[in-house]
């Protein structure tokens, strides 16, 4: 069973990057199913891979459309960025270096739901719906 089931409460009403967020939650699933199973290090490194390319895509959507429309969170929002693509450099590096890094990629991948999209993600909604984005 799904450990992360997708409600409104994850929606920044804006429906390409509920789109992006719903993979972000299928990976950490994925991570979590395979814990389950004692296949963690297995997964780990097809999971660190994956966010390296998804921060890149998604990230540069979002902070394309906030230079575009003008959000006042820009600056704040992309240091927020900018310290999660540092993290998964971290991580990537050290699981390359022969360090278990499983549990420590599932708790990173937890807070980044909880907090930056929750929280940090969900502020800009509205301002893209005023700008008839959603
Ligand atoms: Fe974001």
């Amino acid at each position: 069973m799904a450990l992360f089931i997708w409600s409104d409460e994850y929606s920044v009403k804006v429906a390409s990057f509920n789109g992006h967020h719903r993979k972000l939650m299928e990976l950490i699933n994925e991570l979590h199913d395979a814990m389950k199973r004692g296949k963690g290090p297995d997964a780990v490194g097809g999971v660190l891979k994956s966010l390296l390319e998804y921060t890149k895509i998604h990230f540069s959507a979002e902070q394309y459309l906030m230079t575009a429309h003008g959000y006042p969170g820009y600056e704040a929002h992309k240091a927020e960025h900018d310290s999660l693509v540092g993290k998964v450099e971290e991580l990537t590096e050290k699981h390359r270096n022969g360090v278990a890094v499983t549990v420590e990629v599932f708790q990173f991948l937890k807070d980044w739901l909880t907090k930056h999209i929750k929280e940090t993600d969900r502020q800009y909604g509205s301002f893209f719906n005023s700008k008839g984005i959603s």
